[in-house]
């Protein structure tokens, strides 16, 4: 990797403000050859084709994944079931933006008055896309605080409100099915603590939501229920209403520029041939490093600390969508499944798990992001340092230290021949451990629009060449099935004897 000085210019793809490098990976012209006849192969490109006309390709639930509609320009047409969808989705976006206008220029009032605060209680899709976004663009911001509560944890709930004025705050409750426990009990709650100090309670709250009727059964009016189809997946939701929470801390005009970044990478995503598509080439790196060498997991790193919640979202976006064991037909998957993905902001991380990924004896192909330049000029030393670090650790996860190089740093230190060679093992770094970059200028609402769908493209090629459906979620069922179960035992209500040992003993120690 280290010798050949084309390799960035062989190696590195270009769209708009971002660029892609992956010159410090084990890829060669062969490999990547290989790797794109694949994708051919699989037909990636008739995926996407059916994907972005409205074909029901999500197979195990029978419905589109028309997430790009949402941010679809003014003029696009898209037919689903032979119906042109677009006048709806323009529609609820202008609705969004009259209600997210009045409520930052004060039009809408609360109880005591002008808004201050807005709470979004949502879980997955309903919260990952949003409170990241919205932590993502802070600079952007210029109207009601936002917070986000995900977690049925009554402490999270609890500490949100805490320090909250009812009178002066708005709750929207993000659920697609508006039946989710953790959200519905998040939701009631904070409708009890706004009934202590409002009279009209249900004035103040807000429901985005596929389900219109469960909304209003909760009592939330019309003009405040913001609905879209059942082709909006969870994950792939951050840019209709479940961005409520967004727009209305950004501004309607700058969430237009980040539904047009996301647009501008669909039209990349569509056009661009081969090697030069980002969003084919992110993936094709990705299963080469999953599928090829085996490493089970791939580390996101962003050095942008308002990125932090990036790999969370990534874990969702990745993890549900191509976390499968069967293929679209249900047979068993021949490959292994998409890779776990986790990771933290530099350069935090690297003061807490880089040891293993320098010197561990898993290798874990790392993507950092990195911008060139920051929100905050007077800091300019600052970013000069991040950009220094994140630039450091790719360099030394690829380039290493031999123990030649070990040997001679722990010479200087005048040790005793026997002491100085064990320490020299301990200093070495074996090298060619495979990371990607995806630098860009500055984190604007278009940027991050377009790494968003950047990200969500890749998952999808990804997802087409493994033969799964990356539209559903299963795999959550369980879980959900045995809580509700389990419920009523740990409230003391029902005896635990049905249940195995291990959760019959611990249903025992934690009922109170
Ligand atoms: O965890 C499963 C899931 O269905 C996610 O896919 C989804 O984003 C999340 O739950 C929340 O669902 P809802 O928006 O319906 O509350």
């Amino acid at each position: 990797m280290c010798e050949d000085p084309d390799r960035f210019s062989r190696f590195s793809a270009r769209f708009d403000g971002l660029l892609l490098d992956y010159a410090k990976t084990a890829m060669d012209d062969g490999i990547r050859q290989g790797l794109l006849a694949l994708a051919r192969a699989a037909d990636v490109a008739g995926a996407r084709a059916a994907m972005f006309s409205g074909a029901a390709i999500n197979t195990t639930e029978g419905r589109a994944a028309l997430h790009t509609a949402l941010r679809a320009g003014p003029t696009a047409q898209i037919l689903v079931d032979g119906r042109d969808v677009m006048p709806e989705v323009r529609e609820t976006r202008a609705r969004m933006a009259a209600f997210a206008t009045a409520l930052r220029g004060g039009g809408f009032h609360a109880a005591g008055g002008r808004v201050t605060d807005v709470v979004n209680i949502g879980i997955g899709g309903s919260d990952l896309g949003p409170a990241m976004a919205t932590a993502a663009l802070a600079p952007y911001h210029d109207r009601p605080r936002c917070h986000f509560v995900s977690n049925v944890d009554g402490a999270h709930i609890h500490d949100t409100l805490q320090g909250l004025d009812p009178k002066t705050t708005v709750v929207i409750v993000a659920s697609k099915t508006f039946t989710t426990a953790e959200t519905m009990t998040n939701a009631a709650t904070a409708r009890d603590w706004m009934a202590r100090e409002v009279s009209e309670p249900g004035a103040q709250f807000v429901a985005l939501s596929s389900n219109g009727a469960g909304a209003a059964e909760w009592g939330i009016a019309p003009e405040r229920v913001f609905g879209f189809a059942d082709w909006v997946g969870g994950r792939y939701s951050v840019w209709g209403p479940i961005g409520l929470s967004l727009m209305i801390a950004i501004g309607p005009d700058q969430f237009d520029l980040f539904l047009g970044g996301a647009a501008s990478m669909d039209t990349h995503f569509r056009e661009a041939e081969g090697q030069d598509n980002l969003p084919v080439m992110l993936a094709l790196v990705g299963l080469w490093h999953r599928q090829v060498c085996g490493y089970p997991t791939r580390a996101v790193l962003p050095y942008e600390q308002r990125l932090a919640q990036l790999p969370d979202y990534l874990q969702q976006l990745e993890m549900e969508s191509n976390g499968k064991r069967v293929t679209r037909d249900g047979a068993p998957l021949s490959r292994v499944s998409g890779p776990i993905v986790w990771g933290a902001a530099g350069t935090n991380g690297q003061h807490a798990f880089y040891q293993l990924l320098h010197q561990g004896t898993d290798i874990v192909p790392c993507e950092f992001l990195v911008a060139a330049e920051g929100h905050e000029p007077e800091l300019a030393h600052h970013h000069a340092l991040l950009v220094a670090n994140c630039l450091a650790q790719s360099e030394a996860l690829m380039k290493g230290r031999s123990m030649q190089e070990a040997r001679a740093i722990v010479a200087a230190r005048g040790l005793a021949p026997d002491a100085a060679e064990r320490e020299a093992h301990h200093r070495v770094f074996p090298g060619n451990r495979p990371s990607v970059t995806l630098a860009f200028d500055k984190l604007t609402p278009r940027r991050l629009g377009q790494i968003i769908a950047l990200y969500e493209h890749r998952v999808f090629v990804e997802g087409v060449i493994l033969g799964i459906n990356s539209f559903d979620q299963w795999g959550v069922e369980l879980g959900k099935e045995l809580a509700t179960a389990l419920e009523p035992l740990l409230s003391g209500s029902e005896g635990a004897e049905d249940k195995d040992a291990s959760t019959a003993g611990l249903v025992a120690f934690l009922r109170r």
